[in-house]
C-alpha cells in the first residue's frame, strides 16, 4: 500500500505521529525517536505547549525539513486575522522552521467569522508561511462550507471504530481532500476490544494495527497515533505490509461502541 495521500498535488505521509499530552524532554525525545524510525509527519498545536519541544526533536532527528510535513494549529483565542498571522509567526519561532505544511483552525467558534479567518491563512499561504491550510472539529456542513471557500485540504476530527465520520469522509472524498483521523485507538481502547484482536490473529497483527489499517483503507485519511512508548511508536509503523479483506473492513466499520 502507498504510504502517502495525494491531496492538492502534494503526498502526505498517512501515517503522522500525535504529541498530545508529551512535554518537555518526553515530547522531544519521542519526536527525535519517531522520525529516526521513519516517521515523516508530525502532529502538535499551540494548545499542547509542546511546540518548542518538538521543534528540538526535529532537529535532534537531523532529517532534512522538506523530508517532514509539519502540522500546528492555530487556538481559538487566535482565530481574529490578525491575531492570527501572529499566532502563526509564534508558532513557526518556537518550531524554529520557516513553514508550517498545514496550519489547522484547532477549533470552531461561534464568533468565529470563517471567511476572514480562512482568508487570513491563504494569505499566510500566499506569503509561503504555511504551505496548506485546514480546519479541525468542524462539522461536515462547516467543513463543506469551509472549502467553498477556498484551498483548505484537511479535517481533523476525532475517527476511530467507536466515533465514526462517516459524513465527514463523504465530504472529503468529494473534494478529494483528506480526513486526519485523531485519537485513532481511543485513547488506547482498541488493544482491549476482543473483537478487533480477535480480526488482527489471521494477520499476525495487533488491535491497534488493525483499527490504524482500517482507517487508512477508508481512503482520504490519514492517522496521527500518539505513542510515547518505543515498542508503540514501532508497531504503529508496521502497517504497510498487510491489507484487511472487505470482509473484515465491513466487520469494523459495523462496530458501533
Ligand atoms: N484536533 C484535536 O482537537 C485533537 C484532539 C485530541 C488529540 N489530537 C491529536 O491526536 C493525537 C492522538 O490522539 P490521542 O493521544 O488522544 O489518542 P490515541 O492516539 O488514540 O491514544 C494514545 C494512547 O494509546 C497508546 N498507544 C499508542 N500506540 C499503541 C499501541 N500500538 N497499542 C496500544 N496502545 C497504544 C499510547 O500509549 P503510550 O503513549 O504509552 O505509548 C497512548 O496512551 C494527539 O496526540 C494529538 O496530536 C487532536
Amino acid at each position: 500500500m502507498e504510504k502517502h495521500l495525494l491531496i492538492d498535488n502534494v503526498k502526505i505521509p498517512m501515517l503522522g505521529l500525535g504529541t498530545w499530552p508529551m512535554s518537555g524532554k518526553e515530547c522531544s525525545d519521542t519526536v527525535a525517536a519517531a522520525i529516526n524510525m521513519g516517521y515523516r509527519h508530525l502532529d502538535t498545536a499551540q494548545n499542547y505547549h509542546n511546540e518548542t519541544e518538538v521543534g528540538e526533536g526535529i532537529r535532534k532527528s537531523n532529517t532534512a525539513r522538506d523530508e517532514l510535513f509539519i502540522v500546528t494549529k492555530v487556538s481559538t483565542r487566535n482565530l481574529e486575522p490578525g491575531l492570527l498571522a501572529r499566532a502563526a509567526e509564534e508558532s513557526l519561532g518556537k518550531l524554529k522552521i520557516d513553514y508550517i505544511d498545514l496550519l489547522l483552525i484547532h477549533w470552531p467558534t461561534a464568533d468565529m467569522i470563517l471567511e476572514e479567518t480562512l482568508d487570513a491563512m491563504f494569505r499566510l499561504r500566499e506569503q509561503g508561511k504555511i504551505r496548506h491550510a485546514g480546519v479541525s472539529n468542524f462539522s461536515p456542513a462547516l467543513f463543506r462550507e469551509a472549502l467553498d471557500q477556498g484551498p483548505v485540504i484537511c479535517n481533523q476530527v476525532e475517527f476511530s471504530p467507536y466515533k465514526k465520520q462517516e459524513d465527514n469522509l463523504a465530504v472529503a472524498r468529494e473534494f478529494n481532500v483528506m480526513i486526519t483521523a485523531y485519537t485513532p485507538l481511543a485513547n488506547g481502547k482498541v488493544s482491549r476490544d476482543i473483537r478487533l484482536k480477535e480480526i488482527g490473529k489471521s494477520y499476525e497483527k495487533s488491535a491497534a494495527q488493525v483499527t490504524l489499517r482500517w482507517l487508512l483503507q477508508l481512503g482520504n485519511v490519514s492517522v496521527i497515533p500518539k505513542a510515547s512508548s518505543i515498542q508503540h511508536l514501532k508497531e504503529n509503523l508496521e502497517i504497510f505490509d498487510f491489507e484487511l479483506s472487505r470482509e473484515d473492513i465491513k466487520k469494523i466499520s459495523e462496530i458501533r461502541y
